[in-house]
């Protein structure tokens, strides 16, 4: 793992492991290294510090990935893991399973089978090479069976559900238990919108993001606006000002899923915040052509809108759609299926049985 959404989606699985007795070795790229990209994750998350450090930080995407396979081999090679777990699609994730592959270890993906069908997306590029490299294939959804199943992909697929889902419900109280957010913000809960931007796709195309930051100044000019910044985005923005919109640092785990689940609207190019909205019956608009997360299209709840500042703020600010969400969407216990399916293929190789 090296990048904010992996800390998140780590803690559930090593929570499970441990309970089943089983060791698992934290290495950590050094993709995100600020502290509100990472050490707020651990910490907020009961996740014990990494074992490994790779120190790698940031760079291009060939000197990144590049640095993060020659500092991984080493450590596998090292620490011999009977299996290798690859989160979501980073160059982190990449790196990982090529390593991984290269050096005869069985990787398993989590969060395989996503697709938004565009190579021009880094994220597309490393979840498709992850997945064509992987032993194991745990999906979110059946959608992302049926995307695996369509690229000739069956062995090993298991449909597992959403470990974002299981760490939500287990932040749950902690977050309820944090309102004080709120007034430390000085907005109302259902009263504001919360937005997050960080996708190269929409922060390193000039017209895009400043159509995106037209679209929540809109907003502004109806409830407050929160925009807890991605670092990536304040580089791109340097010393433009958003009128009306409140700049924040990123927030640690809990105190987010706080200021979504009151807030009455999220504006995201994030593929966890849209799922997050969704689950907690939080409206959503999407500043994007596609979503890997179509489920949260249906009802309404989630809409895409592209970069078009107008159509951002008109679906910001209508009322929420009355019809009911998928409560199935995500399943339940991803990280329970996960580990049961490693520990009896373990066992099954170990006694020779197919
Ligand atoms: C990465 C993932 C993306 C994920 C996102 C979550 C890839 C290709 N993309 O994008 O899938 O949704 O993380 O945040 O892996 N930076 C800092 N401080 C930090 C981290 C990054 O200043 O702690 C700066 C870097 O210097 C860089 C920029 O932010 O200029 C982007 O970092 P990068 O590692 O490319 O990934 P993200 O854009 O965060």
């Amino acid at each position: 793992m090296g990048a904010r959404p992996q800390f998140v989606k780590a803690a559930p699985l090593h929570a499970a492991l441990e309970r089943n007795g089983i060791t698992d070795v934290l290495v950590h790229t050094g993709q995100h290294y600020d502290f509100e990209m990472s050490q707020v994750f651990f910490d907020g998350l009961s996740l014990p510090d990494p074992d490994h450090h790779l120190g790698v930080g940031s760079g291009g995407h060939g000197a990144q990935t590049g640095q993060m396979l020659g500092r991984l081999e080493p450590v596998l090679e090292t620490e011999q893991p009977d299996v290798v777990i690859v989160h979501g699609d980073t160059n982190s994730t990449l790196a990982a399973a090529l390593a991984a592959v290269k050096l005869g270890l069985p990787v398993a993906h989590v969060e395989a089978g996503l697709r938004s069908r565009r190579l021009d997306m880094p994220e597309e590029v490393n979840r498709v090479v992850a997945d064509h490299v992987s032993t194991y294939l745990f999906c979110p959804t059946q959608t992302a069976v049926d995307n695996l199943t369509a690229e000739g992909m069956r062995d090993g697929v298991v449909l597992s559900g959403d470990v974002m889902r299981d760490v939500l419900g287990a932040s749950l109280p902690a977050a309820a238990a944090r309102t004080s957010l709120l007034g430390e913000l000085g907005v109302d809960p259902g009263t504001y919108a919360v937005a997050t931007v960080h996708r190269s796709e929409n922060t390193d195309d000039r017209e895009r993001l400043r159509s995106i930051v037209r679209g929540l100044e809109l907003i502004a000019k109806q409830m407050p606006v929160i925009v807890p910044l991605h670092p990536r985005t304040r580089k791109e923005l340097g010393d433009t000002t958003i009128d009306g919109v409140r700049i924040v640092k990123p927030l640690g785990y809990v105190e987010m899923i706080c200021l979504v689940r009151n807030a009455r609207v999220v504006v995201t190019d994030s593929g966890g915040l849209q799922k997050e909205a969704y689950w907690l019956g939080v409206p959503c608009v999407t500043p994007r052509r596609e979503t890997e997360w179509v489920e949260t299209l249906h009802g309404g709840w989630n809409e895409l809108t592209d970069a078009d500042a107008e159509l951002i703020a008109k679906v910001a600010t209508r009322p929420p759609p009355e019809t009911s969400r998928d409560e199935t969407f995500g399943g339940r216990d991803a990280s329970v299926t996960i580990v049961e399916h490693l520990v009896r293929s373990a066992e099954r190789d170990t006694s020779g049985v197919r």
